[in-house]
């Protein structure tokens, strides 16, 4: 199988180039050489690589810089995924497209499944919700894939930032009024690897298995990595950003269920996973 990826040097992009290009002949493609919003370039590389499959992680993930560049989000997250989505189905690729909890609106308190009414408060998650009905829209073999809280080595993400605060070693305040999973980008990749060699379409959620809030997760990435520094619990008001984020994300994983797909590991093994992982990398680029 030959597999295109988009936004290969985004932080889940590389994960899935690496463990893709074990199985498949893989091609990656940063922004730098595919810029998704440009319709007639990725028209012309994806009829150039004809791949059986594209999986599109490229997105404008800034959230709250999206509240004040509203036009580009959706250029990105909306057009942006016309665009691959319109070349995918022009070669009879399938389209595995990654999404977000961010199409909810955090008001429930048991987990959304793929069906839930989506109702976006954000600009990011409107334009990713965009993004997604063009892909319904466009093409029938497609993967929706709706994931959370996503960590990895490669990028900037929660843990990573409070591994460096950790180890600065003043005390800290962590939101502990959201509520979601985290997701590890090693384990999605895995799991999309399973997702598209397989024809059971449709709209997935993806995210380790479990829940906690910002604050449980600290602590449980401070306890794991051996830091100690005081954790305070805070509340989303008293950390205000621009743009709102849901009080609840978390992801019922129903589809993968139902359709004989293996759920992702508990968030607390994936973190473990990953600071395998990360102690390793850091070592390689000599950051400790
Ligand atoms: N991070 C999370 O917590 C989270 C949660 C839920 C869902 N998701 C979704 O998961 C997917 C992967 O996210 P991630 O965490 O890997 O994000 P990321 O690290 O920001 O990667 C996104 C990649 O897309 C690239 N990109 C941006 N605009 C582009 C364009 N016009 N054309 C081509 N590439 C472009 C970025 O390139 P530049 O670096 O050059 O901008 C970046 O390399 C996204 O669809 C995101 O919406 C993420």
């Amino acid at each position: 199988m030959k597999a295109l990826v988009t936004g290969a040097r985004g932080q889940l992009g590389r994960d899935v180039v690496s463990l893709f290009s074990h199985y498949h002949d893989t091609f990656g493609f940063g922004r730098d050489q595919l810029d998704i919003t440009d319709a007639d370039t990725v028209r012309k590389i994806i009829r150039e690589m004809e791949p059986d499959v594209v999986i599109h992680t490229a997105a404008y993930t800034a959230v709250d810089r999206a509240e004040e560049d509203k036009h580009q989000a959706f250029v990105v997250n909306a057009q942006g995924s016309q665009n691959v989505a319109a070349a995918a189905a022009e070669v009879g690729a399938k389209l595995c497209a990654i999404s977000t909890d961010y199409v909810f609106d955090g008001q429930a308190s048991t987990p959304y499944t793929e069906d839930s009414k989506v109702n976006p408060q954000s600009v990011y998650g409107q334009s990713k919700l965009a993004g997604e009905d063009y892909v319904r829209e466009i093409t029938d073999s497609h993967f929706i894939v709706r994931t959370s809280w996503v960590f990895g080595v490669h990028g900037n993400n929660f843990v990573k930032t409070l591994l460096k605060l950790g180890k600065q070693g003043k005390p800290l305040k962590v939101v502990n009024d959201q509520f979601g999973s985290p997701t590890s980008t090693a384990d999605l990749a895995k799991l999309l690897l399973e997702l598209v060699a397989s024809n059971r379409f449709g709209t997935y959620h993806a995210s380790n298995t479990g829940v906690c809030s910002w604050y449980d997760f600290s602590r449980e990435i401070f306890r794991q990595a051996g830091i100690q520094v005081e954790v305070e619990p805070c509340t989303t008001e008293e950390f205000s950003r621009p743009a709102p984020r849901p009080a609840y994300s978390v992801l019922a994983h129903d589809a993968l269920r139902e359709n004989g797909f293996h759920l992702l590991q508990p968030w607390q093994d994936a973190l473990r996973d990953f600071l395998g992982d990360w102690s390793h990398y850091e070592d390689l680029e000599g950051t400790k």
